[in-house]
């Protein structure tokens, strides 16, 4: 699996992963429009996953690039062929990027509560809970918690 930056060709596909409703039920869809403003903000690293026949089977936004406090956000990981072992290869692929090239300090996100799936995979890599934003997004006809997690340069290294 490859990590590469987003290309302006490939963003009619991420739209259409990103508006599956296995993916839409968890993600915050942007348009095709705010991908292509994300791919050229230099405070954003947008990368696609692909396999080794080049097709697309995934992707990745990263935030805060630019930030000081050297604490990027995985705003968004979205893999289409599930439950492969994709997203723990791309996640390592990240963490890796993000400790060891961007040499950044904290890598948080946020995840829904019923997201299962993506908190367990966070949690089994050393990502930890930092707290719960009860009900803050309605979404899926509901009010529901989003759940802060990070992880810490030094954790990282010492895995
Ligand atoms: C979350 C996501 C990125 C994970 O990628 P994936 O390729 O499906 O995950 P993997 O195949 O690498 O599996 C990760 C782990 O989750 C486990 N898992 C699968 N379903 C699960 C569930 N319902 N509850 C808990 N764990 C689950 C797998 O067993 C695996 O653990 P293991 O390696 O110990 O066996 C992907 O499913 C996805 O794109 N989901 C929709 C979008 C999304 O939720 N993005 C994250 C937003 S924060």
């Amino acid at each position: 699996m490859l990590l590469s930056k987003t290309e302006k060709e490939d963003l009619d596909q991420i739209v259409s992963i990103e508006s599956h409703k296995d993916n839409s039920i968890f993600v915050f869809p942007n348009t095709k429009e705010e991908h292509l403003n994300l791919i050229s903000n230099e405070d954003i690293n947008h990368f696609i996953l692909t396999e080794d026949d080049g097709s697309i089977i995934g992707y990745v936004i990263l935030a805060g690039l630019t930030n000081t406090n050297k604490s990027i956000e995985l705003r968004r990981i979205v893999i289409s062929k599930k439950g492969k072992g994709y997203g723990r290869k791309a996640l390592n692929k990240i963490m890796n990027y993000c400790f060891n090239e961007l040499h950044c300090h904290r890598l948080w996100l946020d995840v829904l509560d019923a997201n299962d799936r993506a908190r367990y995979l966070y949690q089994s890599e050393g990502f930890k809970e930092e707290g719960v934003l009860r009900d803050c997004i309605f979404k899926n006809g509901k009010y529901q918690n989003l759940i802060i997690m990070s992880l810490l340069e030094m954790e990282y290294k010492n895995n």
